[in-house]
């Protein structure tokens, strides 16, 4: 009889075990709603229709993921730089340095770009063009050494083990695993949050061209000065490669920042560097205007530090090289039209973009 109540006990100690098996984390998701609002961006009437990618549409909570890893330094292999760390709001989404600074204060080779209106980009993002959209953008400054110096695989590892991303993956995209999550998702998450940073429309520029304003004196001779708008002063050619609405061209130039023998001869190559083509060497896209109070110093290296340095250098007609722009030429300004100049594309401060609760750090 003993036999047969240990028998009976054992029975029992194993069917306890069994009844109530620990529960697996096979890492399902599907408990989490996926419920994506479509998010319409808000564009002032005189631009151009944003191109959204199909395979990209946008919603509110992609464009939530996306800013919150804009934001987040667990992209970066030491966790201290984010995108934010060179794109900041108060400069306009730049860092306000010559040259970046990434992981362990690596020193980059430009000048941090504006991110406003980077959205209706078509031509190429970058001084020289080098990724054609802003999810291939998003790729590099992860594995990039003066950026996060870091590898796609670990950025994923991080990303799966969170306890906040697993969740905002699924509402964004509907992943229904932990597993699915990768770097598609998260650069396409990021081109969201990119694509909303556009221009309020509410710059006195906007305003005085929508006919809600107007310009003083000083502002209306720099305009013209700017659009060649009166024969009565000078033109000083900026529209042909500053142009409206977004006050770029979308294009890349030569304007005359350095002296070149010959195609070789350029310290940065910019365009032709990406393209090959020597013609292309020296050339940097010409950026949007606006904003570009908040955003100093400039040029791709960042050798201005005024507006006032930049016009004067255009005054001047710059630097001779095969390829200069032939628009680049001494443009004889007095002082008070440098000023003017100064005063007219200072109009196109957009104080309302960077203080958007929308564009801001989510951590804080
Ligand atoms: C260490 C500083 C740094 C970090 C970090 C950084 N950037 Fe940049 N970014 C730059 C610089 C510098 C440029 C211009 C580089 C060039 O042209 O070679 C740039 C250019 C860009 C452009 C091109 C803009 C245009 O108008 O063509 C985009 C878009 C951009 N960055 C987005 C991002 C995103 C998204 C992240 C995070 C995933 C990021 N950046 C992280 C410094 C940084
Ligand atoms: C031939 C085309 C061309 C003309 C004309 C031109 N620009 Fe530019 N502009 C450029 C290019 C290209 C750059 C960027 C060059 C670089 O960084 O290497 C630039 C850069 C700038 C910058 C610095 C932007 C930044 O983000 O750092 C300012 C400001 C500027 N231009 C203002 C003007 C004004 C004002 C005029 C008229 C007096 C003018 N430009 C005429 C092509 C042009």
């Amino acid at each position: 009889m003993g036999f047969r109540y240990i028998y009976i006990i054992l029975l029992c100690i194993i069917c306890a075990a069994c009844e109530d098996p620990p529960p697996v984390d096979d890492g399902s998701l599907l408990d989490i709603a996926y419920d994506p609002i479509p998010y319409e961006i808000d564009i002032p009437p005189s631009f151009p229709q944003m191109v959204i990618p199909e395979d990209n549409p946008m919603t509110q909570q992609g464009i939530d993921l996306g800013r919150r890893l804009f934001y987040d330094p667990i992209l970066s292999r030491d966790s201290m730089v984010s995108c934010s760390t060179c794109h900041l709001p108060s400069g306009s989404f730049t860092d306000n340095l010559e040259s970046s600074i990434g992981v362990n204060g690596a020193l980059g080779e430009r000048s941090s770009m504006s991110l406003l209106n980077v959205g209706f980009t078509r031509n190429g993002l970058f001084w020289d063009g080098n990724a054609m959209t802003l999810e291939d953008q998003a790729l590099l400054p992860v594995t990039n050494e003066n950026e996060f110096d870091n590898e796609w695989p670990e950025v994923v590892k991080r990303l799966k083990r969170s306890v906040e991303y697993p969740r905002l993956f699924r509402e964004a995209f509907g992943i229904s695993n932990v597993s699915e999550i990768n770097e598609d998702y998260a650069v396409k998450a990021i081109a969201q949050f990119e694509r909303i940073l556009v221009s309020s429309g509410k710059s006195k520029y906007d305003r005085v061209e929508a006919g809600l304003d107007a310009y003083t004196d000083q502002e209306l001779l720099g305009r013209d000065l700017f659009f060649d708008d009166n024969t009565e002063v000078p033109d000083a050619e900026c529209n042909h490669c500053h142009s409206v609405p977004i006050i770029s061209a979308d294009q890349y130039f030569n304007n005359g920042l350095d002296a070149a023998m010959g195609f070789d001869d350029f310290e940065d190559l910019g365009r032709g560097g990406v393209t090959g083509i020597f013609a292309d060497n020296g050339k940097f896209k010409a950026p949007s205007l606006r904003n570009i109070l908040f955003s100093a110093p400039y040029m791709h290296d960042g050798r201005f530090k005024t507006l006032k340095e930049v016009i004067e250098h255009y005054n001047s007609g710059g630097k001779e090289s095969m390829n200069k722009d032939p628009l680049i030429r001494p443009l004889n300004l007095t002082n008070e039209q440098i000023d003017a100049l100064v005063a007219f594309i200072s109009t196109m401060s957009d104080t309302d973009f960077i203080e958007d609760e929308r564009y801001s750090d989510p951590f804080q």
